[in-house]
């Protein structure tokens, strides 16, 4: 596991000036002996580089993605992001196998890094130089940054009431920015106009162009590697598009085929905003009204894969559940708190999720359970306040 390292080669802590060493496990600030730093020393008689992994970026499962000429590749350093055991909140709640894996490390703070990198790279291999998106918020600034990075120009279409720092992201990547009165649904159609005049541009919405998918694909592959092939039994996904969801399926397939993995896959269980929750809807056959949600990734009321997030949920065994404002905004001051966490609200909605869950019984304490953290809260901060 990434955050309980026991192959470590740390024996001490180091006084920078007189080099006094003092224990590890000893609690210390700077150095008692000279009040300067302490430097952390290891044991570099016998370390091979081999053994280190070359764990920089998802380009690492290049042999698996779609890019044919590295050349193409358009990276900021996306993936490789961390899982961490929730202990404080194992303690209280009596987990005994509670993990996250924190996508808010990756550049401009989401998962949807990794969508974009794969993306704009293909589109630079297939010789596109102009990209349009609708967006929630993270996936714009997402796109913005790797168009900027691949000399291509950038058109994002928001919903006016995201939040002002998504809008700010993008204009400081040098994109344009349209803002539309309406959810996500109504920037889609705001794209398909400014194609039908300026059909060069290249669209990058949610499924439909193939390449974000095999971004978000490496979440699983480093789900597998991070757990050393012993999957966890439940994975939950706050769920809009449904990218994510699909991905990591996707990734469990292709490893299975390869013999990489073997035995049960985990359930995939879907977390929905209640305020714009139609994969919910559809299973349960309640109705809901789309509105807009806190958790801005949330609110897509007619997502385009709606048909493969309900395999993935069927294949697997998995589910979905919907869950308020109040309880999504309770979990992510939760996270962050108790955790030290600094969760978007669409995370906060998958711990709330599990809550809910655990209450229903349909997920024991004992289970391994990875809750997938797709966001930084920072661009939320009014959403936060409100
Ligand atoms: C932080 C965050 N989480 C989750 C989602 C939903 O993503 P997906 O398309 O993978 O369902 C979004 C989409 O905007 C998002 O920004």
């Amino acid at each position: 596991m990434v955050t309980e390292s026991t192959l470590s080669h740390a024996v001490s802590v180091k006084c920078s000036a007189c080099e006094k060493e003092y224990a590890l496990n000893e609690l210390l600030t700077f150095s008692p002996c000279c009040t300067k730093p302490l430097l952390v020393n290891y044991d570099l008689t016998d370390l091979s580089k081999e053994a280190l992994l070359p764990k920089t970026s998802l380009w690492r499962y290049e042999a698996l993605l779609p890019v044919m000429n590295p050349e193409n590749i358009v990276s900021l350093g996306e993936g490789m992001t961390p899982i961490l055991s929730l202990q404080r909140l194992s303690g209280e709640y009596g987990f005994e196998q509670l993990y996250l894996k924190d996508e808010s490390a990756n550049p401009t703070g989401s998962f949807k890094a990794r969508g974009m990198s794969v993306a704009i790279s293909k589109a630079k291999e297939l010789g596109i130089q102009r990209c349009i998106v609708p967006t929630a918020g993270n996936a714009g600034g997402a796109m913005s940054a790797y168009c900027a990075k691949a000399g291509m120009e950038a058109t994002v279409v928001m919903p006016a009431f995201t939040p002002r720092l998504f809008k700010e992201e993008c204009r400081n990547f040098g994109a344009n920015v349209v803002e539309v009165n309406g959810l996500i649904d109504a920037c889609g159609q705001k794209v398909r106009e400014l194609r039908e005049k300026d059909p060069d541009l290249f669209d990058v919405s949610t499924m439909k162009e193939p390449y974000r998918l095999e971004g978000k694909k490496t979440m699983g592959f480093e789900i597998a590697e991070q757990f050393e092939g012993t999957l966890p039994d439940v994975i939950i996904y706050p769920t809009g598009g449904g990218t994510g969801l699909i991905g990591i399926w996707k990734a469990f397939e292709e490893m299975r085929t390869l013999g990489w993995i073997a035995g049960k896959l985990p359930r995939m269980v879907a977390i929905q905003a209640a305020n714009c929750a139609p994969i919910w809807s559809d299973v349960t056959k309640e109705e809901f009204l789309p509105k807009p949600s806190l958790a801005n990734g949330l609110a897509v009321p007619y997502p385009f894969a709606k048909g493969l997030i309900l395999s993935v949920l069927e294949e697997s065994k998995g589910g979905v559940y919907s869950v308020t404002e109040e309880e999504l905004i309770a979990g992510t001051h939760e996270l962050m708190t108790k955790e030290g966490i600094f969760a978007a609200p669409e995370g906060g909605a998958i711990w709330a999720g599990l809550k809910k869950m655990l209450r229903a019984g349909v997920v024991k304490r004992s289970e391994k359970i990875l809750l997938i953290n797709t966001g930084s809260a920072y661009k939320y901060m009014e959403n936060l306040a409100r």
